[in-house]
């Protein structure tokens, strides 16, 4: 059944291909379910469906055979990228540049000539988002120099966007809240409007709208609606003396749920839509509308697959996995939260309803309480992945962290010298 986030907990059909793909390719690994993805894309083009834009942030999981798999023909999704190594990640996957949309809070000169380096040899990105007035004019020189050292003009202008900071208090982690005043993020009103002044005109480049993004993992739909409500009400002033400027984006954040939590689904949050246009006059009110959501896509659908390396009583149960922040950090950086569950016990296949220990007899380092205390195998005690309820387990027994699809792989690292794991991918038909 699919819970208040709109998806379904899959753990029942995937405990068994988890163990072959442990058996197969070791640990520990991370394991992404096809059908998952298909799941959360359909819920997404549901709540947002044609003529919307959608776009999946690359950065939640940039791992090419993920990034195929969400933006395969049919869903509809193109890939949204903050860097030449995330857009030739894109590319990689399949990926038509016009389906593209670079943004990204650092980008360097070489960045910037290479999206106009595709605008001008014909394949133009779908558009390029800036955070500032000083990237705005960098590329306004490097696209200008372009037309000069090139043909008489740009074939296709360079689609731009402007990064708006709302100024809002998302209902999320302190890291997570892009959006709030004051942050390193986009620009102010005032920044934006003098930015579309001085560049409305410039040469192989086309102002075409704004870009808005309040924070991920939002909790409450309150500060999405206040910043688009912004975003709008400036792209209306702006649009009146400048029609192109037509699109808004306003950008990703759809929440994924714990077992105990309750987040707003995407649906959710689209139903804040249809007033705050209404609130715009009709002719001021933008032609295109874009998402640019990541970990909603990616983070139901990824799974970690980790082994028991110790288990010690320690005032309560303490069990060291082979997996952690090297991992998954989030953990480690914003104190997130990932339920892992049993995919053994003892040795023995556990399924779906004992691989919690709730009612479980034991823990298999001599005491009674089915809790345990898991940590990952780096050398830092803030590799720690929190209390959970788990069955007696053993040296050897194999784990799963759950919603672990988005700002994991994409987050690794070989600290403590720690390869780079495998990616598995399951189908299954079921
Ligand atoms: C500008 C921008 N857009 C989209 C996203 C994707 O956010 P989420 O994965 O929460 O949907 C992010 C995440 O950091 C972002 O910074």
């Amino acid at each position: 059944m699919p819970g208040e986030d709109g998806q379904e907990d899959r753990l029942g059909a995937l405990a068994g291909p988890m163990r072959a793909a442990a058996a197969r390719f070791g640990t520990p690994l991370y394991l992404t379910d096809e059908a998952a993805i298909e799941a959360a894309a359909e819920e997404l083009r549901g709540a947002f469906p044609d003529p919307w834009i959608r776009q999946y942030s690359v950065k939640a999981n940039d791992v090419p055979a993920v990034i195929a798999m969400v933006c395969a023909d049919g869903r509809g999704l193109g890939a949204n990228v903050v860097s030449r190594g995330e857009w030739a990640a894109a590319r990689n996957a399949g990926i038509p540049n016009d389906r593209i949309s670079l943004e990204g809070v650092g980008k360097t000169d070489a960045d910037l000539r290479s999206a106009v380096q595709a605008a001008r040899e014909g394949s133009p990105l779908l558009w390029i988002a800036v955070e500032s007035t000083d990237e705005l004019a960098a590329l306004a020189r490097i696209a200008g120099r372009a037309r000069v050292a090139g043909r008489a003009d740009l074939p296709t202008p360079l689609e731009v966007l402007l990064r708006l900071n709302p100024e809002v208090a998302p209902e999320t982690h302190d890291s997570l809240a892009v959006g709030a005043g004051g942050s390193k993020f986009g620009m102010t009103e005032t920044e934006l409007s003098e930015g579309v002044d001085r560049f409305a005109a410039a040469p192989g480049l086309r102002l075409r709208g704004i870009h808005v993004h309040v924070g991920s993992q939002l909790g409450a739909v309150d500060a999405w609606r206040d910043g688009i409500r912004r975003g709008l009400a400036l792209l209306g002033l702006i649009r009146g003396g400048l029609d192109d400027f037509d699109t808004l984006d306003v950008g990703g954040g759809f929440p994924v749920g714990r077992a105990d939590e309750t987040v707003p689904a995407p649906a959710r949050f689209a139903r804040e839509l249809p007033d705050l246009l209404e609130t715009i006059p009709a002719d001021r009110r933008p032609r295109r509308l874009a998402i640019e959501p990541g970990r909603y896509l990616v983070a139901r659908a990824g799974w970690i697959v980790g082994r028991v390396l110790h288990v010690r009583a320690r005032g309560g149960r303490q069990v060291v996995i082979d997996a952690g922040m090297a991992e998954i950090i989030r953990p480690a950086l914003y104190g997130a939260r990932h339920d892992i569950v049993a995919l053994t016990s003892l040795g023995r296949p556990v399924d779906d309803d004992r691989s919690t220990g709730a009612g479980g007899s034991g823990s298999g380092a001599g005491d009674d309480d089915s809790t345990a205390e898991v940590h990952g195998p780096i050398c830092e005690s803030t590799d720690a992945l929190g209390t959970h309820d788990l069955p007696p387990l053993r040296r050897g027994d194999l784990v799963a962290i759950r919603d672990a699809g988005a700002y994991a792989a994409s987050l690794s690292m070989t600290y403590n010298g720690r390869p780079r794991r495998r990616h598995v991918v399951v189908r299954l038909d079921a």
